[in-house]
């Protein structure tokens, strides 16, 4: 076992490292780690396919794990493998979905039905979609492919029930063990989520009731159900079966096995840009995407921060493990981020307005008859950073961002003293940046990061880290571990 501290590294090994994970396309940690291992990432290199022979005779069942779509490789449960229990109700058929998108994130599944969820969809069209054999009866002596309940339940890394009908649940709760599916949850010791799906009256029975605060204090975890239509007609209330993706973000957080350094750390993250109105149909605003400001959030929660992402108007999705605050205008941002104190962290990322109208008018402005345009008056919106930088209840980690067109190292250098921040990540977003397009809007950042230095021997106020071009993605995942990193003295271990 080898273990090193990036942020100890010699300013040029850190830097030689940090191109090499940007070429290769890694966080740093993660080429620290392929460098001292030598071993494959295991969210881009898939294991190869664990033979299932626990009898040693020749292995049929073997089930290589999927190629992971790019998109898809911070996934947390990418190369797992889960059994998938489907059992007898009308949301069986989300399922298929359910399968594709995992198997689209690297998750390997093996699916189990029910004889009752064959009413609803058929072994071909999972078989299909899983790449793999269904497995329905508990006892299959003829058939080739058979692995056995006690080999389902152990050699997977959790088991998922989705729908998990009313009966499947009673029976989980009383050890009832009469058929392959409730055997397998029986007999396995990993562990289980469960998407309850049924008609709204059941789910409030007393009986189910007592069901699920069993299964809970058994320690078996729950996603859904959700309250809405049912897709029976005329009904609605508590019982659907929560929406396929939603079944894949709470696997990806039941199987995260990722170190989580900032575990009790609480960040505010601003993000966008702000619409400042001037009439009811008109705004002033900016080209900000709000990508790194969400890739930001998304990596900061990933290790294990409570992140409040406070976010200008953009038409990104939020990522799933933070919290959201929508706003449109600067000072909205300004009272939700005052809100959203105290907390350890603040990162404000988001392009504000810097001015907004003095008054907005009520009604749409109209053109006046070739008199030339109306003219606007202007007064400046607050400095979000700044406040936050010399706040009563300032955060102990103020990163602020500069991004400029000339002179990036002297406007970013005077904004650490001005707006009180720790650190300020600069960019420049003039069209010379070398970023097709410019930065703004990009999936890539070329950023400096700058820092007072303490004690400085050598009379520099302020140190400039110069990253590598990166996707917008890398740059948040190494801004976090530096975070992180700035908190916990974060060690790798391999
Ligand atoms: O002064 P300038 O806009 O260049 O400063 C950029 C930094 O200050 C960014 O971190 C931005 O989020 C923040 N900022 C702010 N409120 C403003 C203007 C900028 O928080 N009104």
């Amino acid at each position: 076992m080898a273990s090193i501290t990036i942020r100890n590294l010699d300013e040029d090994v850190k830097q030689a490292l940090r191109e090499r994970a940007a070429k290769n396309g890694h966080s740093m940690e993660e080429e620290a780690r392929l460098l001292l291992s030598a071993k494959p990432k295991r969210s881009i290199i898939p294991k190869p396919a664990q033979a299932i022979n626990a009898d040693n005779t020749s292995n049929k069942v073997e089930k290589a794990l999927p190629k992971i779509a790019d998109a898809f490789e911070d996934y947390p449960a990418a190369g797992k493998r889960i059994v998938l229990i489907i059992t007898g109700g009308i949301a069986a058929y989300k399922c298929l979905d359910l399968i594709r998108r995992l198997r689209e994130r690297g998750v390997s599944v093996r699916p189990v039905m029910t004889k009752s969820a064959h009413e609803f969809i058929t072994p071909l069209s999972v078989g299909a979609l899983a790449a793999d054999k269904v497995f329905t009866d508990l006892f299959d002596r003829e058939d080739e492919q058979d692995v056995g309940h006690i080999r389902l339940a152990r050699e997977c890394d959790a088991i998922v029930v989705a729908p998990a009908t009313a009966d499947i649940m009673a029976k989980m709760a009383n050890g009832i063990a009469n058929d392959l599916a409730s055997t397998v949850l029986l007999a396995s010791d990993r562990p289980i989520l469960i998407a309850p799906a049924m008609n709204p009256v059941m789910w409030e029975n007393p009986a189910t009731k007592r069901n699920v605060e069993t299964l809970a204090d058994d320690g078996i975890n729950f996603i859904g159900p959700k309250t809405g239509e049912m897709a029976e007609s005329g009904e609605a209330g508590t019982g659907r079966m929560a929406e396929p993706l939603e079944i894949v973000d709470a696997i990806g957080e039941l199987l995260d096995d990722r170190p989580k350094p900032l575990l009790g750390k609480r960040a505010i993250i601003t993000a966008g840009p702000t619409h400042e109105p001037i009439d009811p149909v008109r705004y002033i605003a900016n080209r900000s995407s709000g990508k790194q400001g969400y890739a930001i959030a998304h990596a900061l929660a990933d290790l294990g921060a409570e992140v409040i992402l406070v976010s200008g108007p953009v038409n990104i999705d939020p990522p799933n493990n933070v919290g959201i605050i929508k706003v449109q205008t600067a000072r909205e941002m300004q009272k939700a981020v005052e809100m959203a104190l105290p907390a350890d962290i603040a990162i404000m990322v988001a392009a504000v307005a810097d001015w907004r109208t003095v008054a907005s008018a009520d009604k749409k402005m109209k053109k006046k008859n070739g008199k030339g345009p109306s003219e606007l008056e202007l007064t400046e919106n607050p400095d979000i950073l700044k406040g936050i930088g010399h706040h009563k209840k300032r955060p102990s980690l103020v990163i602020g961002f500069a991004a400029e067109t000339n002179d990036l190292i002297k406007h970013a250098s005077a904004k650490l003293d001005k707006k009180g921040a720790n650190w300020i990540v600069a960019n420049d977003v003039s069209a010379t940046s070398g970023i097709k397009g410019g930065v703004m809007g990009s999936d890539n950042n070329r950023i400096k990061l700058l820092s007072k230095t303490p004690n400085a021997k050598d009379g520099k106020k302020v140190s400039v880290e110069d990253w590598p071009l990166m996707s917008k993605k890398a740059v948040a995942k190494e801004l976090a571990l530096a975070v992180a990193d700035y908190f916990n003295k974060e060690t790798i271990t391999v």
